[in-house]
């Protein structure tokens, strides 16, 4: 091997041991740089005659050219084996399965919220929504209920800032006060219909929402819910009020021989009044009455601040709680449960 073979051979072997790009730089210099080796076989040239220069010169380019490709070969193994490196650092396994993420669903109310709109739509009711913020006038007194009485003391009922020391603002303690602002809506609409002598199409609503009251127990909840129901026309009668509570208790339940029973009762704004008790023919319940419902036919006066001629115009009214047919539907039987929002609990209705 002649002298400029193993220059090449012995960088391309300095080369190959350089593990950086900074010791491939020096490795460079040695050869290539200003006081590098082939950089001294150049000067070295000085003595020699024009044709010895001629040939002298090309071998040792011939041998520069091959420590430069060694060079560069070696650079572009480097900077792969670095790019390895990094690509394996950051390396995805795209086979891993996903993060899960919790799949939401209804609250068990909401779930009997839904039936219970379904169930009246499908009876030809309208679902209405009010404020939960309520007045004095549509809480009580446009509903029949004298200034003394109970339930407007302090005890139940959650008075907030707003509206005036005689009438103040309060949160509605029931759904009942949806009966005046849907009818009154009603009414203003078919206000023409109305004034000429003509039919006024039957309201037949629901309202369902948050109520609230001082009171916490096992079956009490300051927060609880209501569903109102509201039937008004020229013909309508406590029958009628029967076939579809009946209806719509059968079928919320899925249970056909369902029995329900009509008690009598007291609310001011209804005059007959009764309480709705059902029994169960099968399961754990059966043979016990249980309460669901208040009704009862509208009163006069109600009829009235409706805007409505009570001479007239009758109607019948239920108000139901709906986070009670829910624990009877899914036999729970404490319902703080339905707001504590544990998941745990929650789930089991998915
Ligand atoms: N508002 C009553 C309550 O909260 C329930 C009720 C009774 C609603 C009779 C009605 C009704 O519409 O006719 O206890």
């Amino acid at each position: 091997m002649n002298e400029l073979d193993s220059l090449v051979e012995s960088a391309t072997q300095l080369f190959a041991q350089s593990a950086t790009p900074a010791d491939l730089e020096n490795a460079k210099a040695q050869f290539l740089g200003k006081a590098g080796r082939v950089t001294e076989l150049m000067k070295g040239m000085a003595q020699l005659s024009v044709d010895e220069k001629k040939s002298r010169g090309a071998a040792i380019n011939v041998a520069k050219q091959a420590i430069e490709a060694a060079l560069t070969a070696r650079r572009q193994a480097l900077a792969d084996a670095e790019l390895q490196i990094q690509l394996k650092a950051e390396a995805l396994d795209v086979s891993l399965p996903g993060r899960q993420r919790g799949q939401g669903g209804l609250h068990p109310v909401s779930l009997t919220l839904e039936r219970i709109e379904g169930i009246f739509g499908s009876m030809g009711f309208d679902v209405a929504q009010g404020p939960e913020i309520e007045t004095d006038w549509f809480n009580f007194t446009a509903l029949n209920t004298p200034e003394d009485h109970p339930a407007r003391s302090m005890h139940d009922t959650f008075y907030v800032e707003g509206g005036t020391p005689e009438a103040p603002n309060l949160l509605r303690t029931h759904t009942s006060p949806m009966q005046i602002r849907h009818a009154v809506q009603h009414v203003k609409k078919h206000r023409a219909a109305l004034d000429a002598g003509q039919p006024m199409p039957e309201i037949r609503v629901i309202a369902p929402g948050r109520t609230y009251r001082v009171d916490s127990d096992a079956t009490h909840s300051p927060m609880f819910h209501q569903c109102e129901g509201l039937w008004v026309g020229e013909n309508v009668s406590f029958k009628d009020l029967k076939v579809i509570f009946t209806a719509f208790c059968r079928t919320f339940f899925e249970s056909d021989d369902l029995v329900l029973r009509f008690r009598p009762s007291f609310f001011p704004f209804t005059e007959p009044s009764a309480e709705i008790d059902i029994q169960f023919q099968t399961g754990p319940l059966a043979g016990r009455w249980l309460e669901v419902a208040g009704s009862g036919q509208v009163h006069p006066n109600v009829v009235r601040n409706m805007g409505l001629d009570p001479e007239k115009y009758i109607g019948f009214a239920f108000g139901m709680g709906p986070d009670r047919l829910t624990m009877l539907r899914y036999g729970v039987n404490d319902l703080r449960l339905f707001f504590d929002g544990d998941i745990r609990f929650l789930s089991q209705f998915q």
